[in-house]
Formats: structure tokens, C-alpha cells, sequence
């Protein structure tokens, strides 16, 4: 990550009227472990419902694409755990998989590649190290159709507008015919999702909390932790879960020598996490230009996988 950037959006942020941080800087290695933990805790709701579509439904969306030879290509794969589930569907029902996960981290692609070595010889496996939009752009020279897919919710991070952009960046990259496959969590009763950003044992809390202790650390800054608080609220008007760190009283904090000022209960927004309806889906998927789209979801209504074909 270049420090530069972080430095100069972090500066930004602060900088503003309402105060805010780009919530990608979450990830640092600390970020990254206090994530898994809010994978495994049991408001977070998220994980459990996509592998249970993918348990279940992998066959069903298989089915919607015709071509024996495919590239299946994941944005943002991690370990690939969850992936193998859907690749073997593959392998059972006669495709020929190739399998290009990317990922900004160089470590966890090497575990990827390793995994599914392990458990499924038979896939090539095409890593791609980088960001979403520069490994994105390496794609083109590919000749097989294209299932992109984008799970785990993320899509919930882009703020408003940035996601259909996004998302018609994705388009940009396929041809008539390719599938875009993408983890979406659905709006549903309001306490549900409030809980999933509050839970009782303060995980969240502490990974909210993990960007001024990285700000610090990274930037020569001095926030002092204790005195700020985590603050989740979701407001289903429009589906968007917030999420703020509050500072609790007056207090100026120095990033590498530069001040600034919080006043008492002042926040600053760190993290959006949007929710869809399914008709909202069948709209995004129309503003982005695809012809189709099909939503797969789980036994509780949760949780959508929405494939949108080109
Ligand atoms: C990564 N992303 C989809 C998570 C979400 O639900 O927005 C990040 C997260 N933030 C707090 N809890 C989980």
C-alpha cells in the first residue's frame, strides 16, 4: 500500500466538514485477522448464507452457462475456501474450469493456489496479484467466456453512484455472452442488520478502532483510542448501515505533525455496508447494461448471489 495515498486520504477526510476515512485502509494485517473473527461471529450473518447458496445452489447457476470452457475469474478471492465448493459443481457437471483468482495480497494467492492444487489437481489455477482495476485490465487477452465473480458483500462498500460505476467498469471487461456473479446482502428486518455492525462482544468495535491505531502508527499520529467510541446505525429508508468512530470529548489529535480538532460526540464515517431488494438488483443490473439477470438466494431470504449475464 503506498503510504503516500493513505497519507493524503486520511488528511483529506479529516479535513472535511463531516469527517470521514476511506474504509479499504480496514485491511492492514491486524484489520484483516480482526475480520476473520467478524466472519465467525454469530450476528455476522453474511458468510453463513452465501456457502449455503453455494452448497446448494452452485449447480442451478452452473447451469445457466452453456459453455464447456470457462474462466473463472474472482475479485478479491482470499484463500479460495469457499470457491472450491463451486468449482467442483463445475467439474462435476463436465465444465472445464479455469480458475484466476486476484487478489491485492501476494501471500494469500500463493495459499490459493496451493489449496486448490490440493483439492482439485485437475483446474488450472492463474493467479493475479494487484488491485481490483489494474489486474482487472490485465484480463483482456483471455479467450475463454467469463464468470467474474465478486462475493462476500463487498459490492456493500461502494458508496451510492461509486457501484454502478463499478460495476459498469466490470461490463466494460466482458463480452456478450460473459456471466457476472456477485455476493449481495438483501434488506430485511432492520434489527437483523443492525446487530451485524454491533455485535455484544465489541469485534466490531476494535476492527473500526484498528484504523487510528494503524493512522498512528503508520502516519506518526497520536489518537488516543480510549477516547474515541464505535457507532453502527442502519437505516432502512435506503439500506445503507453506517458505520462512525465518535470522538468522546474535546481533543486535537497530530498526524505527523499536522493538528486537528474534534469536538465532543463529533464523528467520523469510516465505513458504508448497502443492502439491495431484489427489484433494486434488477435495476442495478439494467443501469450497468446487462441483458439478464438471476438471483439466487438462501432458505432465510438473506442473502442473494446475482448472477447478471452480458
Ligand atoms: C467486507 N465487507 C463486505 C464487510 C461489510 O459487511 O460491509 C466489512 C465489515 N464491516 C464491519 N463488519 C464487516
Amino acid at each position: 500500500m503506498d503510504n503516500q495515498e493513505f497519507r493524503e486520504e486520511v488528511l483529506r477526510g479529516l479535513s472535511d466538514s463531516k469527517k470521514h476515512l476511506p474504509s479499504k485502509y480496514f485491511y492492514d494485517d491486524k484489520g484483516s485477522a480482526i475480520f476473520q473473527e467478524i466472519m465467525e461471529m454469530e450476528e455476522y450473518y453474511l458468510p453463513g448464507c452465501e456457502v449455503e447458496i453455494l452448497q446448494n445452489q452452485s449447480k442451478d447457476i452452473i447451469g445457466e452457462i452453456l459453455s464447456e470452457e470457462i474462466d473463472v475469474i474472482e475479485l478479491g478471492a482470499g484463500d479460495g475456501t469457499k470457491t472450491i465448493v463451486f468449482l467442483e459443481e463445475m467439474i462435476r457437471l463436465g465444465k472445464k474450469p479455469t480458475y484466476v483468482p486476484m487478489d491485492i495480497s501476494a501471500d494469500i494467492l500463493k495459499f490459493n493456489e496451493e489449496n486448490i492444487a490440493s483439492r482439485l489437481p485437475e483446474v488450472p489455477v492463474v493467479p493475479l496479484v494487484g488491485d481490483y482495476f489494474l489486474t482487472m485490465s490485465s484480463l483482456e487477452e483471455r479467450k475463454n467466456p467469463r464468470l467474474l465473480m465478486f462475493m462476500g458483500s463487498n459490492i456493500g462498500n461502494f458508496h451510492g453512484e461509486r457501484a454502478i460505476e463499478f460495476i459498469r467498469l466490470i461490463n466494460g471487461y466482458l463480452q456478450d455472452g460473459d456471466f457476472f456473479l456477485m455476493g449481495v446482502d438483501l434488506k430485511k428486518n432492520p434489527h437483523i442488520i443492525r446487530a451485524a455492525y454491533n455485535d455484544k462482544d465489541g469485534i466490531t468495535k476494535r476492527f473500526n478502532l484498528n484504523l487510528l491505531e494503524r493512522i498512528n502508527r503508520e502516519l506518526s499520529a497520536d489518537f488516543d483510542l480510549a477516547a474515541f467510541d464505535h457507532y453502527g446505525v442502519y437505516n432502512p429508508k435506503d439500506g445503507a448501515a453506517l458505520s462512525f468512530l465518535v470522538s468522546l470529548e474535546d481533543q486535537e489529535v497530530s498526524i505527523g505533525g499536522r493538528k486537528f480538532s474534534f469536538e465532543k460526540f463529533e464523528t467520523i464515517h469510516t465505513e458504508v455496508s448497502q443492502k439491495y431488494s431484489l427489484k433494486e438488483l434488477d435495476q442495478l443490473a439494467k443501469l450497468t447494461n446487462f441483458s439478464w439477470d438471476r438471483h439466487f438466494t438462501d432458505s432465510k431470504g438473506y442473502y442473494s448471489l446475482s448472477l447478471f449475464r452480458k
